[in-house]
């Protein structure tokens, strides 16, 4: 069942992308497993660490300022996922390159690190500055831009969901990072995600993430109130499932642009079916909160010897 006949790759096998050679297709996603060094006093029965066989660990989000985030409670648990308004909590982009990186490096973290901005010009002075700063880490294998938060410079709106500004964005990043794989983050709260995806690869983005969380609401029935304080938040976990498929099928059948494909991983059957549709890896987000190694086990269970 693991391995069907169509299945002739192995996921914890070297693999280029764009500039780069990852160590493997089955990455963490981000928010989900923190910056990436919380899991090396882990201890489970069957898999060695909760970084066997991993391809990346991508990284929370990381702004050009520390944010401490959205008011509490910022993450509901709903029967088929879970709604979250983190608000991109994070130390801020320079006590990230200071404290951060360098110990991913030093624990040999193969990392993707997820910046988010507020406009295309701030995406191109955080990338030289990681450049700058990086550049000889081995294991800082690229970046990740999330592309789902509001664009304060143009009136707020999420700059995500046009194509121009995802384009800007993006060839904003890559002119600084020439050896690093750069992916652009795709929210699905969209009508035509692939359209993001032409425009992320025409201006230079060598893979997109597919997908973000979908936009989200859920009532307190005590109070007839939304749960989360700003209402909506955004919706993760297995219900995505089969929405993430379709999104990653449309881009896939559409461009031809290389995915890395999120939403509602919790097995190696749930990895495979992204597989089967031309992702060329995978992200483990929400099942990797409740159970650190998932994204072991399936690296595990997908491999060679699985
Ligand atoms: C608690 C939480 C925090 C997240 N934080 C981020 C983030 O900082 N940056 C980002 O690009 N995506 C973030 N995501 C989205 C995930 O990386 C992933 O794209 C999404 O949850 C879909 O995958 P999943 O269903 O496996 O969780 C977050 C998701 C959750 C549940």
């Amino acid at each position: 069942m693991l391995h069907p006949a169509w299945w002739t790759i192995d996921p914890c096998a070297r693999f280029q992308l764009g500039p780069r050679i990852f160590p493997g297709r089955i990455w963490t996603a981000s928010g989900c497993f923190a910056y990436g060094l919380t899991g090396h006093d882990m201890t489970s029965d069957d898999v060695a660490s909760p970084y066997s066989g991993l391809g990346a660990v991508v990284t929370k989000t990381v702004t050009p300022l520390p944010r401490s985030g959205n008011p509490m409670p910022r993450l509901v648990e709903t029967p088929h996922g879970a709604l979250n308004s983190i608000g991109l909590e994070n130390v801020g982009f320079e006590a990230f390159l200071a404290e951060v990186l360098p110990e991913l490096e030093e624990r040999g973290v193969p990392t993707v690190v997820s910046l988010a901005a507020t406009n295309p010009g701030e995406f191109g002075a955080m990338a030289a500055r990681l450049q700058e700063c990086a550049g000889p880490l081995g294991c800082w294998h690229g970046v990740e831009l999330n592309l789902s938060c509001p664009n304060v410079a143009e009136g707020g709106h999420d700059f995500g969901k046009d194509p121009r500004t995802v384009a800007q964005c993006v060839a904003a990043a890559r002119s600084h990072l020439p050896d690093r794989a750069l992916l652009a983050k795709l929210t699905p709260n969209v009508a035509d995600i692939a359209g993001l995806a032409r425009a992320a690869a025409e201006a230079g983005a060598d893979a997109v993430s597919a997908v973000n969380t979908f936009v989200g609401l859920e009532v307190d029935l005590a109070t007839g109130k939304p749960i989360l304080p700003r209402r909506f938040g955004g919706y993760s976990g297995p219900a995505l499932l089969p929405l993430a498929l379709a999104k990653v099928d449309e881009i896939v059948s559409r461009t031809g642009v290389p995915v890395v494909g999120a939403g509602g991983i919790a097995t190696a059957e749930d990895a495979l079916k992204f597989f089967a549709l031309g992702a060329v890896a995978v992200q483990v987000g929400t099942a990797q909160m409740r159970d650190p190694f998932t994204a072991a086990r399936i690296a595990r269970d997908l491999g060679k010897q699985g």
